[in-house]
């Protein structure tokens, strides 16, 4: 519509997005202010998140904000005040869905034109999202991105009391924000984020642009959120950041990511995993810590997205197929036992047939226990966009189910290897199995289903493994 005055919108930018400064990040520490504490009174809200664990991260931090400014929870869309969609924009379909949503709830805002819509995450990110919603979608009302979550405080006032459209996306991140409440979903597990941001620019990828420069949090404000969670009972803690490996190198201190598994170890918190791992900054310290440490799990994923080394090389991935099969055998080495994953690509743009047999060689040699595999999708605003790609999406489809023929092997041979084997569980809650029985996972992180009281669940358990299926174990209790 040419009514709209687009330039008073604060509006993303991929191409400032991808600048790089050398400073330091600093941390600043968040506090509500006192005008907005209580303008949620008798009101609710309801999150959506799409994508990634740092989404759902994201989404803890908006529903800690949003309940110290008095507004509750629901899980029902029509009792709802204010809905956010967290989204993703990883792949085309991850988008495609959003849209989709998008425009179901224009009618919701018909009927309940009180009802304010927002929009965050890493779609907020990409300027040609945020045009479409100018133009298109004006029944949402609020968008913000990935560094300006902390802000929502602010934004949900000015669209509650002035009625105005808020649109206000940073293209780049600002300083590291601590003290952040958060509605933690699980009781007994947790994220945690130790880093934002990515430098590895792989060029079929968005995230980069969509979340920022690599910034790593202060050890001690990792360290002191450990604590309190084992203080509150905590059991596990997933460490987050896009590449966890790379955590520490931009505070400059020679303090890494095997630094701090290490010092976690010494907080009393049963189990540490993390996510996830990029293979040309996994160093020998970190496996090292997994092997000396009480608490970090015997599970690995390292994604590798291809066999070919041409491929490899287009995709900025900084090692070779032999270079990546000598660190996973130096892991395996170091840590007798570990469950491995990985990430794979098919159809990236000029993979042929000889490429993706490379990738498949790759997968039958790793002993892969699980993979996410993806076919390849364009993102504009990426170096890879601009490749050519001569090969039918109905290929690309075809070797994504070749792959999963094989990758499901792997699965299978994963959980075959624990049959009759006591294992332990952390209880997640009730199985969707359904019939008295419980979930959880293993320290190699494989679920098991079994026999068991509610009361069990958050505690770590001994099961004995009855007997295994492709994508999870059957056991009872020892
Ligand atoms: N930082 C993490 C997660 C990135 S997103 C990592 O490096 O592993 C998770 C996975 O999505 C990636 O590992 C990759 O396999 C896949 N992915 C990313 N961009 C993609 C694209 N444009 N098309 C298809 N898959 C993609
Ligand atoms: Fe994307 Fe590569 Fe960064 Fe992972 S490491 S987020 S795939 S650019
Ligand atoms: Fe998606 Fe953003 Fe995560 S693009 S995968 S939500 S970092």
């Amino acid at each position: 519509m040419a009514d709209i005055d687009i330039t008073k919108y604060f509006k993303p930018d991929l191409k400032e997005a991808r600048k790089r400064s050398k400073d330091v990040s600093q941390s600043v520490y968040f506090d509500l202010a006192d005008d907005v504490k209580g303008i949620g009174e008798g009101k609710t809200y309801k999150i959506d998140t799409y994508g990634c664990q740092a989404n759902e991260a994201d989404a803890e931090i908006m529903a800690g904000i949003l309940e110290q400014m008095g507004f509750t929870k629901t899980t029902d869309e029509t009792a709802s005040d204010l809905i956010i969609l967290n989204t993703c924009a990883i792949r085309e379909n991850a988008e495609n869905r959003i849209w989709g949503e998008l425009g179901r709830l224009k009618s919701l805002k018909r009927t309940h034109p009180d009802l304010i819509l927002g929009l965050s995450g890493c779609m907020a990110q990409e300027e040609v999202v945020v045009e479409k919603i100018l133009k298109k979608y004006q029944h949402i009302d609020l968008v913000f991105g990935t560094h300006n979550i902390h802000m929502i405080p602010e934004y949900v006032k000015t669209a509650m009391l002035s009625k105005e459209r808020v649109i206000e996306v940073f293209s780049k991140q600002g300083d590291i924000v601590e003290n952040l409440p958060k509605a933690r979903h699980h009781t007994h597990k947790a994220w945690i984020n130790i880093m934002y941001g990515c430098d590895e620019f792989c060029t079929y990828c968005i995230v980069p642009y969509t979340r920022g420069q690599e910034r790593s949090r202060h050890r001690d404000d990792i360290i002191d959120e450990v604590r309190s969670l084992v203080k509150d009972g905590y059991s596990e803690v997933t460490l987050l950041g896009q590449n966890v490996n790379a955590y520490g190198k931009d505070r400059k201190d020679g303090y890494t990511f095997g630094d701090l598994l290490n010092d976690l170890d010494q907080t009393g918190i049963k189990r540490i995993r993390f996510t996830t791992s990029h293979p040309h900054d996994l160093d020998v310290k970190t496996m090292e810590a997994i092997r000396d440490s009480k608490s970090v799990m015997p599970f690995f994923h390292l994604p590798v997205q291809s066999g070919s080394d041409r491929i490899l090389k287009r995709m900025n991935r900084h090692y070779t197929k032999a270079s990546y099969l000598e660190q996973l055998a130096r892991l395996k080495d170091i840590v007798p036992g570990i469950s491995v994953t990985t990430d794979m690509i098919v159809g990236f743009p000029g993979e042929t047939e000889d490429d993706f047999q490379q990738t498949l060689d790759l997968v039958k040699e790793a002993n892969f226990e699980g993979a996410f595999t993806f076919v390849y999708s364009r993102r504009a605003g990426t170096p890879a966009a601009l490749f050519e790609d001569d090969t039918p999406e109905e290929e690309k489809k075809e070797r994504l189910q070749r792959l999963n023929a094989l990758v499901n092997l792997g699965y299978k041979r994963g959980h075959a290897r624990f049959s009759g084997h006591i294992v332990e569980v952390l209880v997640d809650g009730e199985s969707k199995h359904g019939n008295g029985m419980l979930a959880g996972y293993t320290e190699h992180n494989k679920l098991v289903n079994f026999k068991g009281d509610p009361d069990l669940i958050g505690q770590i358990v001994s099961v004995r493994v009855t007997e295994s299926k492709t994508w999870f174990l059957i056991g009872e209790r020892v």
